[in-house]
């Protein structure tokens, strides 16, 4: 599996992500299997938050690390922190809310770092925009998570480009990347401006639900298309999807979300797969119901 630099000074991940948000009812042995199926396939990045699983994903998978201390170098750990979530596991929380001041980055850093049994954090990520978040606050916390080498890149997600630049603008080093929803059926963020500040920003995007969260393969508006798409190319409807996001000239890396192994090596060999253009705005007018104009 290639391996990408979100920004010239780094990270280095692989093309394809695998995510945890939906490993919640998986037991330590799958999530291992899980873990060991995508670095065998060459997937060597996984993306977390602090939030998922109820609380729970991070450290069910810092288990596994836990056990089996050698996969640790062998793996990049993206996580994420700022939404503050209504839970058994957090009761001091009274509503559900943002919260992305310094004390809260802090302790939720060191958190992840505990429950991902983890000395570092390879990419950290604002996980929505706070309309309360303090720039320069978030700038020098930030830095001095980088000068302890507790947090090696930082981003954003769910950022608007305007967000973006406005938090760059603070910060004396790069934000590697604003992780966003971005697939077929997701497909505003190719005109809206979103990739192509990233772009400007030599960045690449990092695309959550990149199969929409598997809710469209049986879309009447593309199922026949995509079954003709899928027999020429000699690929699967989840290849297909993949292969349209990862065209796009941004170099998104897509993260999976699924909870099967089978699948993860599935949607790895989409890389090798060069999807044609017409062929590809084929894709976009069926699910948009109109050509482009
Ligand atoms: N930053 C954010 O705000 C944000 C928000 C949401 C998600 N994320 C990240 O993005 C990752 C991916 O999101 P996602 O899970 O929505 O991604 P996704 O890959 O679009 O959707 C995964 C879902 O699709 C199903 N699926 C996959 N292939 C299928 C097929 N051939 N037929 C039917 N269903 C199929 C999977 O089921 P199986 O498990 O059965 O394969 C799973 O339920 C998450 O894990 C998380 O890391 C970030």
């Amino acid at each position: 599996m290639q391996k990408i630099s979100l920004h010239p000074s780094g990270p280095e991940l692989s093309r394809i992500i695998v995510g945890a948000w939906r490993w919640t009812n998986e037991s330590a042995p799958q999530i291992e299997q899980l873990i060991q199926t995508s670095l065998d396939k060459g997937i060597t990045a996984f993306d977390h938050a602090d939030i998922y699983g109820n609380y729970s994903c991070e450290e069910n998978f810092g288990n596994v690390l836990r056990a089996n201390p050698s996969l640790r170098n062998k793996l990049q750990l993206i996580t994420k922190f700022g939404i503050k979530l209504l839970s058994d596991k957090r009761p001091e929380h009274k509503i559900k809310h943002y919260d992305t001041s310094a004390s809260h980055i802090t302790w939720s850093v060191e958190n992840s770092l505990k429950m991902l049994a983890t000395d570092r954090i390879d990419l950290l990520l604002i996980h929505r925009p706070d309309p309360l978040l303090n720039p320069a606050e978030v700038a020098e916390t930030f830095s001095t998570l980088k000068q302890q080498g507790k947090v090696l890149h930082f981003g954003v997600s769910n950022f608007t480009t305007t967000q973006f630049e406005m938090l760059q603008s603070y910060l004396p080093f790069p934000l590697v990347t604003n992780q966003i929803e971005l697939s077929l059926f997701r497909n505003e963020p190719f005109f809206n401006g979103d990739t192509d500040v990233m772009m400007k920003h030599r960045i690449r995007p990092l695309g959550w639900s990149p199969l929409g969260g598997g809710k469209f393969f049986e879309d009447e508006r593309i199922k026949e298309l995509m079954s003709r798409l899928c027999l020429k190319y000699g690929i699967s409807a989840m290849q297909l999807l993949l292969a349209w996001l990862l065209k796009h000239p941004s170099g998104v890396l897509p993260i999976l979300g699924t909870t099967k192994p089978e699948r993860i090596l599935e949607g790895a060999d989409a890389i090798n797969i060069e999807l044609d253009k017409q062929h590809w705005f084929e894709l976009l007018r069926a699910v948009n119901g109109k050509d482009v104009a």
